[in-house]
């Protein structure tokens, strides 16, 4: 059973706000939305910060490596800018400083673990030890509030096994992958999250009859999402929760 909430506001609600920000995840939250995903990246000091992209120049101006870059100098930089001027100086948030916001507003979150290429293991290492660090009280007495670790890389999703196990994982699939049960099975994963693109109803049917969650990214028309609660799809990220809401 899917013990976490159906509809989550993608990239905070990053259409609406500068995604990745505290400002997306407020506005998210004020349209009624307590369940995010975002992504996750490291600085050059290797703190998790949220970051989509590794290299600077469409939602923080200028060039450079996010992973060429201190979080001192990466949490005082303009994320907000470049999708209106009204978020000027809005700042690239920490994991550590979302983790408390969310905690506070009792917003559930799916943690994109997006690491800079090459940083694979050390990103999905730190974000697991992180997570488990400030989620030590919730371990055992309300594991559905702890935040469900996603990627792309096996690499990260291995890393993140061995350092935090208590935290849950999800592998990511643009489309489909023959061996997606196995990757599945060697992570301890419990869902598998997908394209919906690329999403067959055959194959929820298999997602579900092995037992796993499965959720679909990123989904912004309420047809597209019925039909996909119709094939059992457990829940789906939105650009739009001002078109969809999150009691859909
Ligand atoms: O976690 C699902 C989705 O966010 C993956 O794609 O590029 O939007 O991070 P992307
Ligand atoms: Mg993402």
């Amino acid at each position: 059973m899917w013990p976490y909430p159906k509809v989550l506001a993608h990239r905070g609600a990053g259409k609406l706000a500068p995604e990745n920000t505290l400002a997306a995840l407020r506005c998210g939250l004020a349209l009624g939305f307590h369940a995010v995903e975002f992504d996750v990246m490291l600085s050059k000091d290797s703190v998790p910060v949220l970051m989509h992209d590794p290299e600077f120049g469409r939602t923080v101006a200028g060039s450079g490596l996010v992973a060429g870059t201190d979080a001192a100098d990466l949490l005082t930089m303009d994320a907000g800018s470049w999708l209106d001027a009204r978020f000027q100086g809005e700042p690239v948030p920490s994991y550590e400083q979302v983790i408390h916001f969310c905690r506070e507003q009792q917003i559930w979150m799916n943690v994109e673990i997006k690491p800079s290429p090459g940083h694979e293991e050390v990103t999905g290492r730190i974000v697991a030890a992180l997570s488990a660090a400030c989620f030590a009280d919730v371990v055992s007495s309300d594991p559905a509030r702890l935040p469900l670790l996603s990627s792309f890389s096996m690499t990260a999703l291995r890393a993140a096994k061995t350092a935090a196990p208590q935290i849950p994982r999800a592998l990511l699939l643009d489309s489909p992958h023959p061996d997606w049960k196995s990757m599945l099975q060697e992570l301890s994963a419990v869902a598998l999250h997908v394209n919906h693109k690329h999403l067959s109803q055959e194959w929820a049917a298999q997602v579900k009859n092995a037992g796993y969650g499965l959720f679909c990214y990123t989904v912004n028309e309420p047809e597209r999402a019925h039909e996909l609660l119709r094939w059992g799809v457990d829940a789906f990220c939105t650009d739009y929760p001002d078109r969809i809401p999150a009691d859909f």
